[in-house]
């Protein structure tokens, strides 16, 4: 049957190959516009000789059977469910059709372009080309822009196809991503004195000896979500991983000294866990005077720090994704940043196994991604999750928009929230922060100016709905609830039907951790969602240790069961954008999510079994 197919449609690309010539067959088309986002400055034309891996999504053949599996394997009513796909049965229904490929394989020969690379199942090739040869291709021109806090790239606004290629080829970047992926976190050298007024010490005197709100440490984390004594029994096969950007990669002497204090039995985890590079990404070395210099290796110092605290003896793995270089104004060639998720993911998809939490504590303005790519880069995390793993995103630090940035970049500049990508992207679990213990509150610590004169921004919990994706039936009835409440409040400001995140949140402010040598505190999502990360791969450990699956993509399960293993949270709001921004309220809410881990009752919920 499948040789069949293959014969009929390379006869018939044959076949219109004689017919006409290629470039003449349609005529071209614009294809996509996206306006580039404020911040950005257009500076001359790029040079046509710079070189760039350009990576082609090509429809897959069959996502809404993808998604339809992804949502019944994940969903615990459904009779398949924990029944996760494998890598091959994945790729079965996301390759292109054989008559897409043909035709896109055609378009390249006809333009002397060879492919450098595809992804495993041909949904996306790669060409690595000039930028001249580029523009030839796409009918364009590329441009340098650079942004006003640094970085340069290369970009197109406007690309076009051949018509006949139009519904055959989803997206195509770089060309007008201007998408810049950042690091969810505020540090301080020293901790900060702690000045909530509605602030008060737990009673709970057990709680009350190990939190310090203005340094929350592991054996804190493991009271107040009572992981405390639980012991891991699925080593070998239960794995937690984290990713690495812009750069980043983390420091074993930090994690050594980390643990030591705070996690003794957990200290050889800093010499044992292994660092992937991927795309040229940074590997296992010490911090070198330029890195740090700029700072670099922060937050992935806190993310294995705050993960290895909380997981021990889960092993953990981390993966540094290059593509994304640093600012380097003085080059005279752009950075020609590939955004670096698709990169990662498209390597990960390629592995017969991976790790079955994965946490990843980087975003950016929805709006500043194209959606046709956003859409693209959400199906490949869908991916994931339908073969059984759960992909976290921390939920952004902004409540629902930075102060002054809440514009829109339509070309109307209307004022609005600014949600996040990727924790907007249906597929994955966005993770919210709190703060404080009895009760947890939303995380929020207002700007101000250290003793040191360094300046800290306005710190929230992000939260809000997509403009792109649509609220999924998993948690259509929670958003509708949540928006019909808000009686009208924040109208016209954000996209009711939107997707709503984040789904889940933890603790968020002052993380104890070391970076070059020194102990320091660190805030942001960026912190919650490894620390998430940690405790839900303890609650995979207890399912995989009964013989059960792992939880998979959380969110089905998390809405409709999960919650009932969760604190609510109900105070504070997502202020951001000059307001106070989403309430956390009763229930579900764009700031806290469903709420913060009762771990014991996640593992019951899951049907698993506590070791201790
Ligand atoms: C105090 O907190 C601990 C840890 O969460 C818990 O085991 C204990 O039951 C709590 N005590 C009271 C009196 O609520
Ligand atoms: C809480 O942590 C801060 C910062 O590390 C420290 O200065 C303070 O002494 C701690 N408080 C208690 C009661 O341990
Ligand atoms: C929107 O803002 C940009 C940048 O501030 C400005 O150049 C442009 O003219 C504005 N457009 C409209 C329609 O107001
Ligand atoms: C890193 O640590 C060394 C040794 O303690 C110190 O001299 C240096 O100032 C530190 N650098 C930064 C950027 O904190
Ligand atoms: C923080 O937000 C407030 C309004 O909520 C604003 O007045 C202030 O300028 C913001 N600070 C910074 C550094 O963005």
């Amino acid at each position: 049957m499948v040789g069949f197919v293959v014969a009929f449609s390379a006869l018939f690309a044959a076949q219109l190959t004689f017919a006409s010539p290629v470039r003449s067959r349609t005529p071209y088309q614009v294809k996509d516009v996206h306006n580039v986002p404020r911040g950005w400055r257009r500076v001359r034309r790029a040079p046509a000789d710079h070189v760039i891996d350009l990576q082609i999504g090509v429809k897959q053949s069959n996502f809404a059977e993808l998604e339809k599996n992804l949502y019944e394997v994940s969903d615990p009513d459904h009779h398949r469910y924990g029944k996760h796909l494998s890598a091959d049965e994945v790729k079965e229904l996301v390759k292109p059709t054989d008559e897409t490929l043909d035709l896109v394989h055609e378009w390249l020969d006809a333009n002397g372009v060879t492919p450098s690379g595809y992804s495993s199942a041909k949904d996306w090739i790669m060409v690595t080309l000039p930028l001249g040869d580029i523009e030839r291709l796409l009918d364009t021109e590329y441009h340098v822009y650079e942004h006003k806090d640094g970085g340069v790239v290369a970009r197109a606004p406007k690309w076009s196809l051949p018509l006949h290629l139009h519904d055959r080829i989803d997206t195509i970047q770089p060309t007008n991503s201007f998408f810049r992926a950042r690091a969810q976190k505020f540090d301080h050298v020293e901790a900060p004195v702690y000045t909530d007024p509605h602030y008060t010490p737990p009673s709970n005197e057990t709680l009350n000896a190990v939190c310090n709100v203005s340094s929350v440490t592991p054996e804190c984390f493991q009271t107040l979500y009572s992981t405390k004594g639980y012991k891991t029994h699925a080593c070998g096969k239960n794995k937690v991983g984290f990713n690495n950007y812009l750069g980043e990669h983390p420091i074993r002497s930090d994690a050594e000294l980390f643990l030591a204090k705070y996690r003794p039995e957990a200290v050889s985890t800093a010499k044992d866990f292994p660092q992937i590079t991927i795309a040229d990404g940074p590997g296992d070395y010490a911090l070198t005077p330029e890195e740090l210099a700029s700072a670099t290796s922060k937050e992935a110092n806190l993310d294995i720090q705050a993960i290895a605290g909380i997981s021990w003896k889960t092993p953990i793995i981390s993966y540094s994704t290059g593509g994304s270089p640093p600012f380097n104004p003085s080059t005279s060639t752009p950075d020609n940043t590939n955004e670096p998720y698709l990169v990662w993911v498209n390597w990960l998809l390629d592995q017969k196994s991976f790790p079955q939490v994965i946490t990843t504590s980087y975003a950016d303005d929805e709006q500043t991604v194209p959606e046709s790519y956003a859409r693209r880069v959400c199906q490949q995390f869908a991916q994931v999750g339908a073969r059984g793993t759960s992909l976290l995103f921390s939920s952004g630090d902004s409540g629902v928009g930075p102060y002054g940035e809440c514009i829109s970049n339509d070309g109307k500049n209307t004022t609005q929230f600014l949600p996040e990508f990727p924790p907007s992207c249906p597929y994955v679990t966005a993770v919210g922060a709190t703060k404080n213990f009895e009760p947890e509150v939303v995380a929020y610590r207002p700007a101000f100016v250290g003793p040191d004169g360094v300046a800290h921004g306005n710190y929230t919990s992000g939260g809000g709905f997509s403009n792109y994706f649509t609220a999924p039936a998993y948690q259509l009835e929670q958003a509708s609830k949540y928006v019909k409440n808000l009686n009208g409040l924040y109208d016209g400001l954000y996209n009711k039907k939107g997707r709503g995140y984040p789904d889940i949140s933890a603790q968020g402010l002052y993380f104890a951790y070391f970076w070059n040598g020194t102990e320091g505190v660190i805030s942001g999502t960026s912190a919650s969602c490894p620390l998430t990360g940690g405790i839900l791969s303890l609650v995979n450990d207890a399912l995989i240790s009964t013989g059960k699956p792992p939880l998979g993509f959380l969110n089905p399960w998390l809405y409709s069961k999960g919650y009932k293993g969760l604190t609510d949270i109900v105070s504070g709001s997502a202020v951001g954008c000059g307001v106070d921004g989403f309430p956390a309220v009763e229930g579900w809410d764009p700031v806290t999510g469903l709420g913060t881990p009762i771990f014991p009752e996640l593992v019951a919920l899951a049907g698993g079994k506590l070791f201790y």
